[in-house]
């Protein structure tokens, strides 16, 4: 089969384009660690309310990790359990949510923190709160009647 020549080259250039762009990819995922923020582990969707964290949700200060709290939330139709937690500003905040019913989703306005929760499914993200404001978290994945009610709030003070 006779292949013109400039033919070979954008095979040569697309393929390795494509061979790149999965290096980059790979290395990101694999070795970085770069990750979706939901679906991190599996939970029992029915007995949320007694498994630890969630059997507590609410905002808790920990020593020796990496963050500096740790908020644990529980989405539901149609409300976030807790409804509004406070942070000191410079924080490291980890978020640790899951839901009991259907898909919700975890959205902080006007960052870039947002997270689907999946039944069965932790969602996990990690922050730093640098901006001092409140921050409306809402539900972005269409949960029923009262989706466009479903808020909670994160206040970071001085
Ligand atoms: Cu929860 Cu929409």
């Amino acid at each position: 089969m006779h292949m013109h020549r400039y033919e070979k080259w954008w095979l040569t250039l697309g393929t390795g384009s494509l061979i790149i762009f999965l290096i980059i990819l790979g290395i990101s995922a694999f070795h970085q660690g770069h990750q979706p923020p939901s679906a991190k582990a599996y939970i029992n969707p029915e007995q949320v309310d007694v498994i630890a964290p969630f059997d507590k949700p609410g905002l808790k200060k920990v020593e020796g990790k990496e963050w500096d709290y740790e908020l644990v939330l529980v989405a539901s139709t149609f409300l976030y359990n807790p409804v509004e937690v406070e942070v000191p500003k410079g924080s490291r905040l980890k978020i640790i949510a899951t839901t009991k019913d259907v898909i919700h989703g975890f959205e902080v306005a006007g960052t870039n923190i947002n997270m689907m929760l999946e039944p069965g499914y932790i969602s996990e993200y990690t922050t730093t709160l640098d901006k001092t404001g409140e921050f409306l978290v809402v539900c972005n994945e269409y949960c029923g009647v009262g989706h466009h009610t479903m808020k909670s709030m994160i206040k970071v003070v001085d």
